[in-house]
């Protein structure tokens, strides 16, 4: 017997801003079944993750939210953990990279970079927003496209018409967080070296490390020339500072893999047989898989086995990427409700379902993977409830009925098992291969064959004849072993089954050299229904329940009038509220400075107001009352300032204002008596 083998495994840090969603979901299954598969078979395998805690985006939404970053990222992990466990992904530890063994890592790596000279300084001048005192990132400026003029575009990228350019080409920039316009502003930034790993990086991801496809898109990007890599980012901002350097922090995606061993060395202090150095010492032996998705590579096969070889650790032993999820064909859309939070599934379906259809669907490439909602129901329904399941509630009833539930000894049909045994080498290779449809396809055709033959022995025929219980009770033992022998193959995609098969069969956790022997003689327990068919209405319902949250997420965007189609109002007059409730909401007199109509909206205005102490962008839906917006613009409002802020398609909506009317051209903006100043509290 060979050595258990030393195996760490990864999948991406989510971002600690934002829920997990199916398309998150697909590869944390994906790394979970492999990680099971790897228990299974006896490696000592640990997978570890942890949240994506640092970064300007999560201090913005942290101080828009009135928390502190840290108060929103230990939130988002509750949540994240929550939702990994129910879809029984089974870390051995969910760290954060806001953790004192990161910053110690990521200082570490940073001064063995520096010492050897990776590290350059230069100045480089960026927009910086003078209200908010802070530097901003492109997403975070926005204009009109120098291209073809469209407003509001995106600092690097014109949705419209899918220019690319630098954010000082745009036209009329403006923060995207005040609302300023944007200065140029010098700063000296910290480049990571990464010319000076080309030679190391070209070996490297051609030696086996990467997947063709990958390492072709690489190649590219190799021939052309690697360039320096900027990982300073100037404060407020979310993370680690710079060893020597105040007011510099670490840009988060210097940190985040560095997340990876940071989780692992967490994990270490309450493992005593796992050792930190053992698994990431420049000659380590033990392997390291790090499962990620397309729009990453270049971080986990560039920048990352660069940053591990300057500071003296090992460089992975592979990069595992798999591509994006489609729902019935197209990109996830919130409109259609297929944009599905992880927590929507779980309120409506059992996690194995999804498992299971992604194992189905999931091969060792880097395609896009679909799921199709109809095939969804179609393929679980028919292989796990069909095939699997139907095999021993096939069987149970005989055998509980016939013979107090104890499996009778024998073999009714050796070619069988020796076609079930035959067959184990080929999934063992698919699964280790990642090729998770190739072991399905494999598994759900000894399903066919094992139906196929209970089919042909028809044991509820033979049960009615005379003298044939003993055929009866052979034919019932042999099939409930086939399905131990199912059970095992799946166990890595099915863990939840696997246990109640466990439970129904009255023996010890499975492992997959289980798979070569039988019971025989065996004390079966009761049998409970191990799984039930997918019913259609429930996958309706989520996807219902998706196009809800959407819809919770647009009604209160600054559109106080009701539209007279039902959306806004849940009779909200109904019920009394307490004062405190009243108390806690921030009426305050605006002026309204600017009011324009937003371009591929009927129905918004786009207001920026003046509250006092700060400027509001707030979207309204009353263009159809005011379809010369200009002429809004000096007027006094009011609105409330302390609804929490909301994304829309447009931008961020940070408040809402008051008007009464049905709709239409009846929407009456609510105005203060004269002599009213903007920012006073209405009381
Ligand atoms: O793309 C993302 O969602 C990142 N948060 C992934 C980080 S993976 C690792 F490098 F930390
Ligand atoms: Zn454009």
């Amino acid at each position: 017997m060979s050595e258990p083998r030393k195996i760490l495994v990864t999948s991406a840090l989510p971002y600690a801003n934002g829920s997990i969603h199916l398309g998150h979901m697909l590869e944390y299954i994906q790394t979970d079944m492999w990680v099971r598969f790897q228990k299974h078979r006896g490696n000592q395998c640990t997978y570890v993750c942890a949240d994506d805690a640092h970064g300007s985006a999560i201090m913005l939404r942290a101080e828009k939210e009135g928390i502190t970053p840290e108060q929103l990222i230990a939130n988002v992990q509750a949540e994240h953990s929550a939702d990994f466990a129910e879809f029984l992904v089974d870390f051995d530890n969910f760290h954060s990279t806001h953790a004192e063994e990161n910053r110690e890592l990521s200082s570490q790596i940073y001064l063995k970079l520096r010492d050897a000279g990776h590290i350059a300084t230069r100045s480089i001048t960026q927009y910086f927003d003078p209200e908010k005192k802070m530097f901003l990132a492109d997403r975070f400026i926005k204009g009109t496209c120098p291209k073809c003029g469209t407003e509001d575009q995106y600092g690097d990228n014109c949705e419209k018409c899918g220019a690319t350019y630098a954010p000082t080409d745009l036209k009329d920039p403006k923060s995207a967080i005040s609302g300023a316009t944007p200065v140029l502003k010098d700063s000296q930034h910290f480049f990571f070296k990464l010319p000076d790993f080309q030679q190391m990086l070209q070996e490297w991801t051609r030696s086996g490390t990467l997947q063709d496809a990958v390492a072709n898109k690489i190649a590219e990007w190799l021939d052309v020339g690697l360039q320096q890599w900027d990982i300073s980012r100037d404060a407020p901002y979310f993370g680690f500072e710079i060893p020597d350097e105040p007011g510099k922090y670490f840009y988060v995606w210097l940190d985040a893999p560095i997340g990876y061993m940071a989780s692992f060395k967490n994990l270490c202090a309450r493992r005593p047989e796992l050792d930190f150095d053992a698994y990431w010492a420049k000659d380590s032996s033990a392997e390291l898989y790090h499962f990620i998705g397309k729009d990453i590579v270049n971080f986990h096969a560039l920048f990352w086995p660069a940053m591990l070889e300057g500071a003296g650790y090992r460089k992975p032993t592979g990069i595992n990427v798999h591509g994006y999820l489609t729902v019935n064909g197209q990109k996830m859309s919130k409109s259609r409700g297929t944009f599905i939070k992880a927590r929507t599934y779980l309120d409506h379906l059992s996690p194995e379902y999804l498992r299971y259809y992604y194992a189905a669907k999931l091969g060792r490439g880097v395609d896009d993977l679909d799921l199709n909602l109809e095939d969804f129901v179609q393929k679980v329904n028919s292989d796990l409830v069909g095939k699997v399941v139907n095999i021993a509630s096939r069987c149970a009833g005989f055998i509980h009925k016939g013979n107090a539930g104890v499996l009778v000894a024998g073999n009714a049909a050796p070619e069988l098992t020796e076609a079930f045994l035959a067959a184990a080498p080929s999934i063992c290779d698919a699964y280790e291969a990642r090729d998770f449809a190739r072991a399905m396809r494999e598994i759900m055709g000894l399903a066919d064959r094992a139906n196929a033959w209970i089919a042909d022995k028809a044991p509820w025929s033979l049960n009615k004849q005379e003298g044939k219980q003993d055929e009866v009770q052979a034919i019932c033992a042999l099939g409930v072993n086939l399905f131990r022998q199912l059970v095992i193959f799946l166990k890595p995609v099915l863990p939840l089954l696997a246990a109640d098969a466990e439970a129904f069969l009255n023996v010890a956790p499975l492992t997959w050299n289980d798979h070569a022997t039988l019971l025989s003689n065996h004390q079966l327990n009761e049998f409970k229904p191990l799984m039930t068919r997918i019913d259609p209405v429930k996958v309706q319902a989520m996807t219902d329940a998706s196009k809800e949250d959407l819809a919770a997420s647009q009604t209160d965007t600054g559109d106080a009038v009701p539209q007279g189609n039902g959306e806004l109002v849940k009779d909200p007059l109904s019920a009394e509220i307490e004062f405190d409730t009243f108390a806690a909401v921030d009426l305050r007199v605006a002026l309204i400075l600017k009011a324009e109509a937003v371009e591929g909206a009927d129905k918004l205005l786009r207001l920026t107001l003046d509250i006092g102490d700060e400027q509001r962008n707030v979207f309204s839906g009353i263009k159809s009352a005011y379809p010369d917006p200009a002429k809004l613009e000096g007027r006094l409002t009011m609105m409330i300032a302390n609804l929490k802020p909301r994304k829309m398609r447009f931008g961020i909506s940070e408040g809402m204002v008051m008007a009464a009317g049905p709709g239409g051209e009846e929407i009456y903006l609510l105005s203060p008596d004269s002599g009213a100043k903007p920012g006073q509290r209405i009381k």
